[in-house]
């Protein structure tokens, strides 16, 4: 496979495949295995992961690359295989979260700042070393009347823009993710508030990009959708697809091989309706795909159940959920054909 950053961005993007984000922190994934019951173990995270990766069908079919967290790039599946070769074993792109998380920012009281600058430039050429060919990093954007302020949007984006510098210095596509969160209060989440924010927010991300000499072929956008906070919910699918697509429309040079959008909890279904719909009435200048984390994964947790007599289940649910998101990022998904699973 080519490794310049074009090629790559481009392989993450191209025929209705999209990304697996399996990148979730020791944190995250302990609270993920205790909804099912099961301790989180160095093996266990492993199986877990090594289920999804080696869910062949899925895997070449539908899902183009994976994002994983450090511990996983650097585990072997059971057999010794390194699970960076099971990915590439598939076709599949091995890729990495590189951020350190997002932190309280000082003297903005409610927000964030992600981190993980500091000595990013020596841990990339060791991913490199190790497989992946594009890196991860999350800026986190909170919503309420008075929030985002400019100065938290304003140090996100810089953050993302000299990350995606580091990135692309070092022979990796950067996937540059700010995401507006979607779980805010009524009265102060309407689909229009996410709309204002998620424009403001990407103009400005594009500014740092540009400012910090960021080659616009070479990096994948991961979004959150336009759509309202999940405890006031009312905006048709429609009405998701159509406010997502014109802020990008604004926002997102054409140059941008990608948009590969996160799920940010809503439903398996809602993610793929919303996304299907963006593809199917619109003409559109980037390919807008996947790289969901609990919409790809969610119906595979709960199948497997953390026993290894439930692989081959585990991986049917992951099938058919990663076929789903694949024909929503052609614009051909439809509600029978989950039905019909
Ligand atoms: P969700 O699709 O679960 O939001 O996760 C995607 C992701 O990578 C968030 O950083």
């Amino acid at each position: 496979m080519s490794e310049r950053l074009e090629d790559i961005a481009l392989a993450m993007v191209a025929n209705g495949k999209g990304l697996l984000a399996a990148d979730e922190s020791t944190a995250t994934i302990k609270k993920r295995f205790e909804g099912i019951g099961l301790e989180s173990t160095e093996t266990s995270r492993r199986d877990y992961r090594e289920m999804l990766f080696t869910a062949d069908e899925a895997m070449r079919s539908y899902i183009s690359g994976v994002i994983l967290y450090e511990e996983t790039l650097f585990q072997k599946a059971a057999d010794g295989t390194p699970l960076a070769d099971v990915i590439r074993a598939s076709d599949s792109i091995p890729g990495i979260k590189v951020d350190t998380g997002a932190k309280p920012m000082a003297l903005f009281a409610g927000e964030t700042v992600t981190e993980g600058l500091d000595g990013l430039a020596a841990r990339l050429a060791k991913y490199y070393e190790a497989g992946a060919r594009f890196a991860k990093w999350r800026g986190v954007i909170a919503v309420s009347e008075q929030l985002p302020s400019y100065g938290a949007i304003k140090a996100n984006a810089q953050a993302l823009a000299r990350y995606a510098a580091l990135c692309q210095e070092a022979g990796i596509v950067p996937i540059v993710e700010p995401e507006v969160l979607m779980d805010g209060e009524p009265g102060n989440h309407s689909i229009a508030r996410s709309e204002e924010v998620t424009e403001e927010v990407l103009r400005i991300t594009f500014a740092e990009l540009a400012d910090q000499r960021v080659k616009l072929e070479g990096m994948i956008l991961k979004p959150s959708m336009v759509i309202d906070g999940k405890k006031v919910r009312t905006a048709s699918v429609a009405e998701v697809a159509e406010r997502t697509v014109r802020v990008l429309k604004r926002t997102v040079p054409s140059a941008v091989p990608g948009v590969a959008f996160l799920s940010g909890g809503q439903s398996t279904e809602e993610a793929t309706a919303h996304l299907s719909a963006m593809n199917a009435g619109h003409d559109l200048p980037w390919a807008l795909t996947f790289s969901y984390g609990r919409a790809l994964q969610t119906e595979a947790l709960n199948a497997w159940g953390g026993k290894s007599e439930n692989v081959a289940a585990g991986q049917r649910a992951f099938t058919h959920r990663a076929k789903m998101c694949s024909l929503a990022a052609k614009g051909s998904w439809k509600k029978d054909f989950e039905k019909a699973a």
